[in-house]
């Protein structure tokens, strides 16, 4: 009788902790596309969807204070992901761990995050929608009227390698002239470093963090002709000095020689490479539904437990 007691109260407990584990939802981090803020009507509203959707609490980030918008032209890549990572680092819901959603530009500082951020919280799910991974081989232009663009479009028709163009116009830190990849390797200044494309500066620590994602979902948008190559959101692109053909992600040496660990993720099952009908960024709920809602719910229980103190994982 005692015993009986004494064991169901053990299974209560049990149950209780098992219960308590599963309902701690890894929160997410959206970081938006160029031109665009966290409190703009398509991201504001694509952050609660995904909320509403997976259950887990989402948070938008925001680069350039007091102006998001020219933050996300002008201000270069580098930087970007730096303040993001200053910022992550302050935000107390993300200190054990969150996942990541980025919308196009905002990859490239998501990714800047999983591989450069000292001393940041682990990033166990990564979610890249049209993602410039392996550069573009156009520029975006900016479509306003007002002083911005004017400003923005201005930049990006100098010299695009140049010192001035990369340390004031975001998307010259990936902008990738297939038929100039030798000035690319020399003088941009961010996707190089951030693909360890440069053979003698090639970092392990930004490789050993990417494949420690648990898992990476790459989304291509079939219609999409803001990214160029479209490809580039598998890691595709164009071979050096040709701009007809496209390489797949495979054929790439990025991915042949894994320069940074997505050939290690693949072969161990943990990327999936979606293609979406539509235009940039334009994803239906259900696909949503299909490719990212379920790497946002519930990871708490693939996540390794951490250490309080440390922060640092627990070997189990
Ligand atoms: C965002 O949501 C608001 C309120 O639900 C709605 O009025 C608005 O049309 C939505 N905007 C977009 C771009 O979907
Ligand atoms: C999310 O859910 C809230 C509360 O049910 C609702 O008011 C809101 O319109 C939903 N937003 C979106 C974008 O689905
Ligand atoms: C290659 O890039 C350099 C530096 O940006 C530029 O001066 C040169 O004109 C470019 N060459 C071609 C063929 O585009
Ligand atoms: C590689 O990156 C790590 C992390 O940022 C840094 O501590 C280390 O000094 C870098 N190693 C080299 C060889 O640059
Ligand atoms: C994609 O582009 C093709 C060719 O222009 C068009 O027929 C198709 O309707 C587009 N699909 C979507 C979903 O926009």
């Amino acid at each position: 009788m005692e015993k009986g007691l004494k064991r169901s109260c053990v299974m209560v407990v049990v149950a209780f902790l098992a219960m308590v584990h599963v309902s701690v939802s890894v929160p997410f981090l959206i970081l938006p596309e160029i031109g665009t803020q966290c409190s703009d009507d398509t991201v504001g509203n694509f952050t609660q969807l995904l909320t509403n959707l997976s259950g887990s609490p989402g948070f938008c980030l925001v680069i350039g204070d007091g102006n998001e918008i020219a933050g996300s032209w002008l201000i270069p890549l580098t930087q970007q992901a730096e303040i993001a990572c200053e910022k992550v680092k302050q935000m107390e819901e993300l200190s054990h761990g969150y996942n990541i959603v980025g919308r196009a530009q905002g990859n490239l500082v998501a990714r800047g995050l999983i591989e450069f951020c000292d001393g940041g919280p682990p990033v166990y799910n990564y979610i890249s929608l049209a993602g410039p991974h392996a550069g573009i081989a156009v520029l975006p232009r900016c479509t306003t009227s007002d002083l911005l663009c004017g400003i923005a479009n201005g930049i990006g028709n100098g010299d695009v390698y140049s010192d001035f163009v990369q340390d004031s116009l975001a998307p010259s830190g990936y902008f990738k002239d297939p038929k100039n990849v030798t000035e690319y390797l020399k003088g941009c200044k961010y996707l190089p470093k951030l693909n360890n494309e440069r053979p003698d500066q090639r970092n392990q620590t930004y490789k050993d963090r990417f494949t420690s994602l648990h898992n990476v979902v790459l989304v291509l948008f079939q219609n999409d002709t803001v990214i160029v190559p479209k490809e580039s959101s598998w890691f595709g692109f164009y071979p050096d000095g040709d701009l007809t053909h496209v390489l797949s992600v495979d054929k790439t040496k990025l991915y042949i020689e894994d320069w940074i660990g997505l050939k290690a993720l693949v072969v161990a099952g943990k990327v999936q490479f979606v293609n979406v009908p539509g235009n940039h960024l334009i994803i239906a709920d259900e696909d949503l539904v299909k490719y990212v809602v379920p790497l946002l719910q519930d990871q708490q229980s693939a996540a390794p437990r951490l250490n309080r103190k440390t922060k640092e994982p627990l070997h189990l």
